[in-house]
């Protein structure tokens, strides 16, 4: 078989974790996690699988939005560890063949950051037009607020600098000004350094915002979009292998302009947050309506960009693309109290709690997030089943520290519990019940299932390259679809509902096809004399099939 010159972006067959050092697991016993203690669990993650770790922000911070508030682009919060201790997990990462990205949090700053200090106190600052400001507070969109609830302005009054500056998120996050060259410049420095030290990319916050400039009217004649894209070539030049994952929950017209239209030259990846919300959908209903319909409402994205499929982030499980009365019927299956839910239109549960365990659809879920077209990124803990603790304050729920052992506090820190960055998980799902030690040694536990997964998956190049196109089928409940590369054919059948539902792929499907192989179930299915397959699938059933063409070598 020739070797395949174009198939080289090591993102398009990736699977990504994403963790929070903070949470991880704590080497020094101070109660924090830090860089020594996820230098001890690299291993975990390179045996669990995983090819790509995304690390949430890492920098110094007054963190009062978790370290989405930055005061420093250039360093590690001490609380972490140093400079120097990054390397080293660095180092120790790409030994084991595992790559890193980090996040770019370039929207805003922390109010804390030396920039916004100089920019408040002098209106003759060079700092001052680092940020967006207004001497009269400029009529906004009653929506405009990430968080409704907490603000009810992007617009914030600040006595020292008697003028109001912008800030998509909390008031403490001003927003900075793109439309400034220094700013440009500044965030050029911070995508430098962090390459020079060896990351493979970014997950880039908040890029809407990032890019609004309706607010920035000074400067009419700056493009946002032109920006993006001298942005990625300043990143391709630096490292030709990085790459970056924007967060862009917009409608899905407006979604290919951030992978830069035709071209494909701006954003390598977006986060697939049309599918994931109906994916719930679908579950609630049982119906694989919902999310056939989001498939069907993506735009055709560009050669060489690539959806990020997920279940869970680290925020509020958003149902904001959702109608009012689809997002009561999720709330309903999966979050009923009032506790549960956020900004009033997101949930702030784990995965696990939200099915209440049940590995059958669990598993099912894996498998789908697995098998649609793109790449598969986890949240921390999602692995093993870990639960949420609904005592802390809002979006904290789901970012307790990771539960590696039955003891009260997980095995996350050898200091008492009351010590802890943040309590962990109590009751159920937490670490008594759900952990790393006991599935490690349980071969029919949740770890060992999704570590199955992601090996299959990464052996399924398929998914993440091909081009894809649903399988009708005529149970409601089914959701099938096949991926089509380099000759080879996968196709995906899940069962969303709790009965026996059957598919039946006729000759015309299935092609010159000698014998299908189920790549979960390890057994090869043979078609029937008229060359059609019928596949029966129990309630939350899966199926990964490849179709073994007629002369072809089997893959395994
Ligand atoms: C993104 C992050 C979120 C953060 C916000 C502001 O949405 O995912 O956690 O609070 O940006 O930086």
């Amino acid at each position: 078989m020739r070797i395949d010159f174009t198939a080289d972006l090591w993102w398009k067959n990736a699977v990504f974790y994403c963790l929070d050092v903070e949470t991880f697991m704590d080497g020094d016993g101070d109660g924090c996690g830090d860089f020594n203690g996820l230098t001890q669990q690299v291993d975990y993650l390179a045996n669990l699988g995983i090819t790509c770790i995304w690390l949430m922000p890492f920098y110094p911070t007054p963190n009062r939005d978790d370290g989405y508030d930055i005061t420093d682009y250039f360093a590690v919060d001490p609380r972490l560890g140093t400079l120097g201790d990054f390397v080293e997990f660095m180092r120790t990462a790409s030994d084991r063949g595992l790559r890193v990205i980090i996040d770019l949090v370039v929207n805003h700053t922390s109010d804390e950051h030396p920039w916004f200090q100089a920019a408040r106190s002098s209106p003759n600052s060079i700092y001052r037009d680092y940020y967006v400001w207004r001497e009269q507070k400029p009529a906004e969109a009653p929506d405009s607020v990430a968080f409704p609830g907490e603000e009810t302005s992007i617009w914030q009054h600040d006595r020292r600098a008697r003028a109001y500056y912008l800030h998509h998120f909390y008031r403490y996050q001003p927003d900075l000004n793109i439309a400034n060259g220094r700013v440009r410049d500044e965030i050029a420095r911070v995508m430098g350094f962090w390459l020079h030290q060896g990351v493979s990319g970014f997950r880039v916050d908040a890029v809407p915002a990032l890019l609004q400039v309706e607010n920035r009217s000074e400067a009419p004649e700056f493009d946002p979009q032109a920006y993006l894209r001298e942005l990625r070539s300043f990143m391709g030049r630096r490292a030709a292998e990085a790459m970056w994952l924007g967060e862009a929950n917009v409608d899905p017209d407006d979604e290919r302009q951030y992978l830069g239209g035709d071209e494909g030259d701006a954003l390598n990846m977006l986060f697939n947050f049309v599918v994931m919300q109906a994916i719930y959908l679908s579950l609630a209903r049982r119906s694989a309506e919902p999310l056939e319909d989001a498939l069907r409402r993506l735009p055709k994205i560009p050669k060489d960009t690539q959806w990020a499929n997920f279940l869970r982030n680290h925020d509020e499980l958003t149902l904001d693309k959702l109608t009012v009365s689809q997002r009561e019927e999720v709330f309903a299956a999966f979050g009923p109290e009032p506790q549960m839910q956020l900004y009033s239109h997101g949930l702030r549960r784990r995965l696990a709690p939200m099915l209440e365990g049940d590995q059958k659809r669990l598993r099912m879920l894996f498998s789908l997030i697995f098998s649609l077209p793109g790449t598969p990124v986890l949240l921390y803990g999602d692995e093993i089943g870990m639960g949420e603790n609904l005592s802390l304050a809002d979006r904290l729920a789901v970012r307790t520290p990771m539960q590696w052992t039955a003891s009260a506090g997980g095995g996350f820190s050898s200091s008492p519990v009351s010590r802890f960055v943040r309590p962990p998980v109590d009751g159920r799902c937490g670490p008594e019940e759900v952990n790393v030690a006991d599935q490690r040694r349980n071969p029919d536990s949740q770890l060992a299932f999704v570590s199955r997964l992601i090996r299959r998956r990464r052996e399924t190049p398929e998914f993440g390259w091909g081009t894809w196109q649903l399988v009708e089928s005529r149970a409601p409940s089914l959701f099938a679809h096949r991926c089509e590369w380099q000759g080879s054919t996968v196709i995906a059948v899940h069962n969303l509902g709790p009965n026996r539902a059957t598919l039946t792929l006729d000759a015309q499907q299935l092609g010159d096809c000698e014998a299908v192989d189920d790549l979960l179930g390890e057994r090869k299915l043979q078609p029937r004399s008229d060359g059609s397959l019928r596949i029966t699938l129990g309630g939350y059933g899966y199926r990964w099939l490849r179709v073994r063409r007629i002369g072809q070598r089997p893959r395994f």
